[in-house]
């Protein structure tokens, strides 16, 4: 199944839960929330108190991106907030196996993230303990950036290192730019989970959007692991 997971970075702020419950409508799974925390990534956005009265009365899936420097200490704060899934960056100063440990003994799935810079091989010692692979297509701190294509040849390594370890349910989510055009280079590349903020925020229909994306990437995706 292919997963769309818009970002709320991109909705109306002032009414989060009302932008959550239009994209649960629209046929959204799950709902990114992205966490900044000025230090890790020059901007700051929201916390665990704001998750924690979303998660309240939301029904997809709460994707929490944690772009901070110390996803360690804070897990607890969104695992106790209603995170399904908490995803923290490689290049954070958390220790990744302690903090791969502590999301699940908080009982949350866990993500492992990576940067631009960063190649997909930092990541695979610690592929058999996740749950999903983030690969940003831009470089994390903003919304509305364009989508870097050359991330591709990453997603396609992890790809292929999830099936080599026997971890083909390793979700694999690119986030960053993604739109209706660029979907099908991820899908292409074994992305199976898009994190899409303005293009799914500033489309007019975000019932028709988020179904020619879905549609797009289970065309694209590799047939024989379909
Ligand atoms: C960037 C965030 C993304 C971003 C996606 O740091 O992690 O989730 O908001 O938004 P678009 O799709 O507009 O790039
Ligand atoms: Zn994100």
């Amino acid at each position: 199944m292919m997963i769309i997971s818009p970002s709320l970075l991109s909705c109306d702020f002032a009414k989060m839960g009302e932008e959550i419950t239009r994209m649960e409508d629209a046929g959204a799974q799950w709902m990114h929330y992205d966490v900044m925390d000025g230090h890790f990534v020059p901007n700051i956005t929201v916390g665990a108190p704001v998750l924690k009265a979303l998660t309240k009365k939301m029904r997809a899936v709460a994707d929490v991106h944690l772009m901070i420097s110390d996803p360690l200490f804070y897990a607890k704060d969104f695992a106790e907030a209603g995170a399904d899934y908490i995803t923290f960056h490689i290049e954070a100063d958390s220790d990744p196996v302690k903090t791969i440990n502590r999301i699940k003994e908080l009982g949350c799935k866990v993500g492992l993230s990576i940067k631009p810079k960063t190649p997909a091989e930092a990541i695979f010692p610690y592929l058999k303990d996740i749950d999903l692979v983030l690969v940003m297509t831009v470089e994390p701190g903003f919304g509305g950036q364009s989508f870097m294509a050359d991330m591709m040849s990453k997603v396609k390594a992890i790809y292929d290192e999830v099936r080599r370890i026997g971890r083909a349910d390793i979700v694999i989510e690119v986030d960053g730019g993604i739109n209706e055009i660029n979907i099908v280079e991820a899908a292409a590349a074994g992305a199976n989970a898009f994190v899409s903020g303005s293009t799914i925020f500033n489309a007019v229909d975000a019932k028709k959007i988020i179904s020619l994306l879905k549609e797009r990437a289970k065309e694209a995706y590799p047939k024989e692991e379909e």
